[in-house]
C-alpha cells in the first residue's frame, strides 16, 4: 500500500512546505518571494542548479525545474523523475506534509510529479524489526490545491497508486509468506475493498477442470495451485465482450528439475508472479475508481519446484484444451500455466485478451531493462493503443514479430508442441506457444526484463517494480473513453 495520502485542499494552508513545478513559463513575481529570493531563483536556474530550495525556517519551498521537452509524454517522465528529488530533500528535512502546485506550463503536471513523489516515498519495512522507525520516510501526505489537480482527480491517483504500490508490497513479500493460496487470498481481499467479484479455485477444482499445464507445474510444489477470475462488470460498462487480463502467478521459480544455474539467477525468482500481481491490483484500481469498462482478470498460480513428484523433461502434458505438450524444460513453466488459463478465457468470448508475464530471460538479452516486449494479433488499433499508453505511462512496449515460421522451432517429434523452441528469439518462440492456446484478439506482455529493479533510480526503487499497473490502468481508462 501506498504510505501516502494525498489530499485535496482549496488552497494551500500558510506555512505548509510547498514543492512548486516549475519550467521556464514560470511566473516567479505571483509566488510569493522576497526579491532577494528572486534573484536567487534566477541564479539557480541560470546555473541549474535543481531543485531549489528556499528554506523558510518554519517550511521548505522547493522549486523543481525541468525543461520541457518537444514530446509531451517525455516532459511527463521528467516531471516524475524530478519529483523523485524533491520526495529526497523533504525527507532529508523530515518534512511530513507538503503541497505541490504545478507553475508549469504543462497541464496535468501535477498528476504526473504525485505519481513520481509517491512512487519514490515507497517503502518495504515489514520485515525491519530494528531500525524501521530511523529510516522510514517522514512525508506523509501530499496536499494537491485544486488549481493543480482536482478532487475528483487526486481520489482517482491515490486509487492508482496505491495499487502500484501493492503490487510493489506483494512482489515484496517472501516466497516463504506467500504461496500461491496466500496470493488468492490477497486478490480475494483486494476484491472486497474495491468491489470486484473474485472466485478461486483450488487444486480439486483445478483437477476437476484437467488443467493439465497448472497441474504439471504444480507437481513439484508442496503447497497446491490456485486458479483466481476476478470480475469487474459495471452496469453502465461501454463494452458487452469482457476485455480479459491473464498474468502469470508463479509466486517462486527454482526451474524446477531442470534448476536454474545458480550465479544469482535465482535470486530474484520472487517476482515471478509480477504479472499476476499486475493484473490484480490493475483491477483494483479500475474497480476502485469504477471505470465503466467491463473487465475480467485470471491468474494461475503455483510455485515451480523440484519435488518428489516433479514434472520431468521428456513428460507429455495434456493441456486444458485436450491439446499435448512435450517438456523439455520444466523452467519454461510459465507458458504451461498460461496456455491453460488462456485456453479458460475462451468462454467469455473477449473482445480482446492480454496476457502478461515475467517469461523468457531472453526479452531482457533484446531490451535491457528498458521496456517489456509486446506481441500482438490483435487489430492494428488495439496494438497501438496499448503501444500509446505505455509511452504515456512511461512503462514502454516494444514490438515483436509473430511470424509463423517461428512456430516451427515448438513442433515436437511425438506430441503437439514442445514447451522450449532452442536458443533464437526466445521471447518470440514463448509467445508462438502461448498463441496456440488463443482464439481471440490477443497481445501478450513479456514484462521479465522491468519486473524487478536491480538497482534503484529516481521514482523507480529498489526490487518488485509495480509495472503493468499504471499500464493497464491507462489502456482501460481510454477503452472507457470509446462507446464502442
Ligand atoms: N521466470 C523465468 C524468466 C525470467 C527471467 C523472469 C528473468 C524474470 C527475470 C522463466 O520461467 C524462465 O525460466 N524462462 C526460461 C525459458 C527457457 C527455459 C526456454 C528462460 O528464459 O531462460
Ligand atoms: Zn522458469
Ligand atoms: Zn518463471
Amino acid at each position: 500500500m501506498s504510505n501516502i495520502h494525498l489530499k485535496s485542499v482549496a488552497q494551500i494552508p500558510q506555512n505548509t512546505s510547498v514543492v512548486y513545478i516549475a519550467d521556464s513559463h514560470t511566473a516567479w513575481e505571483h509566488l510569493g518571494f522576497t526579491e532577494e529570493q528572486q534573484e536567487f531563483i534566477k541564479h539557480q536556474v541560470a546555473a541549474e542548479a535543481f531543485p531549489i530550495v528556499i528554506n523558510d525556517y518554519h517550511r521548505l519551498r522547493i522549486i523543481s525545474y525541468f525543461k520541457r521537452e518537444p514530446d509531451l509524454y517525455i516532459a511527463h517522465e521528467n516531471c516524475r523523475i524530478a519529483a523523485a528529488d524533491s520526495v529526497q530533500l523533504l525527507n532529508k528535512y523530515k518534512v511530513d506534509e507538503a503541497a505541490v502546485s504545478n507553475e508549469s506550463s504543462i497541464p496535468n503536471a501535477a498528476w504526473y510529479f504525485t505519481e513520481g513523489m509517491t512512487l519514490a516515498n515507497y517503502q518495504f519495512l515489514k520485515y525491519r524489526t530494528k531500525d524501521a522507525g530511523k529510516i522510514k520516510n517522514s512525508l506523509k501526505t501530499i496536499l494537491l490545491p485544486e488549481d493543480s489537480a482536482t478532487a475528483a482527480e487526486t481520489e482517482e491517483l491515490q486509487h492508482l497508486l496505491d495499487a502500484v504500490c501493492i503490487a510493489r508490497d506483494l512482489i515484496n513479500e517472501p516466497p516463504v509468506y506467500q504461496t500461491a493460496q496466500h496470493l488468492a487470498a490477497e486478490f480475494q481481499a483486494m476484491g472486497k475493498k474495491s468491489g470486484f467479484k473474485t472466485t478461486v479455485f483450488d487444486k480439486k477444482k483445478i483437477e476437476s477442470l484437467k488443467m493439465g499445464g497448472l497441474l504439471a507445474v504444480n507437481r513439484g510444489s508442496m503447497d497446491p495451485p490456485t486458479f483466481t477470475i476476478m470480475e469487474w462488470k459495471p452496469k453502465n460498462a461501454v463494452n458487452q465482450q469482457p476485455i480479459v487480463l491473464v498474468g502469470k502467478g508463479i509466486v517462486f521459480d527454482t526451474g524446477g528439475l531442470s534448476l536454474k544455474p545458480t550465479l544469482n539467477s535465482m535470486d530474484f525468482m520472487k517476482c515471478d508472479m509480477a504479472g499476476g500481481v499486475a493484473v490484480g491490483c490493475a483491477l483494483y484500481a479500475i474497480a476502485k475508481n469504477k471505470l465503466p469498462v467491463y473487465v475480467i482478470g485470471i491468474v494461475p498460480a503455483t510455485d515451480n519446484r523440484p519435488g518428489e513428484n516433479a514434472y520431468v523433461p521428456g513428460d507429455v502434458i495434456t493441456m486444458y484444451n485436450g491439446s499435448t505438450v512435450e517438456v523439455l524444460n520444466t523452467d519454461a513453466e510459465g507458458r504451461m500455466i498460461l496456455a491453460d488459463a488462456l485456453s479458460y478465457a475462451q468462454q467469455y468470448n473477449p473482445e480482446l485478451v492480454i496476457d502478461i508475464a515475467t517469461l523468457t530471460g531472453a526479452a531482457t538479452y533484446a531490451v535491457g531493462s528498458q521496456g517489456m516486449l509486446l506481441m500482438s494479433n490483435a487489430p492494428r488499433r488495439e496494438t497501438k493503443a496499448l503501444k500509446q499508453s505505455g509511452l504515456e505511462v512511461y512503462e514502454r512496449l516494444v514490438e515483436m514479430p509473430l511470424w509463423r515460421e517461428y512456430l516451427d522451432q515448438m513442433k515436437s517429434d511425438i506430441a503437439d508442441l514442445k514447451n522450449v523452441g532452442g536458443s533464437e528469439a526466445g521471447a518470440i518462440t514463448a509467445a508462438k506457444f502461448l498463441e496456440c492456446f488463443t482464439g481471440y484478439p490477443w497481445m501478450h506482455i513479456d514484462m521479465a526484463p522491468v519486473a524487478w529493479n536491480m538497482q534503484g533510480k529516481n521514482y523507480r526503487v529498489k526490487n518488485g517494480s509495480g509495472k503493468g499497473v499504471r499500464l493497464f490502468y491507462q489502456f482501460i481508462k481510454k477503452r472507457a473513453q470509446q462507446t464502442q
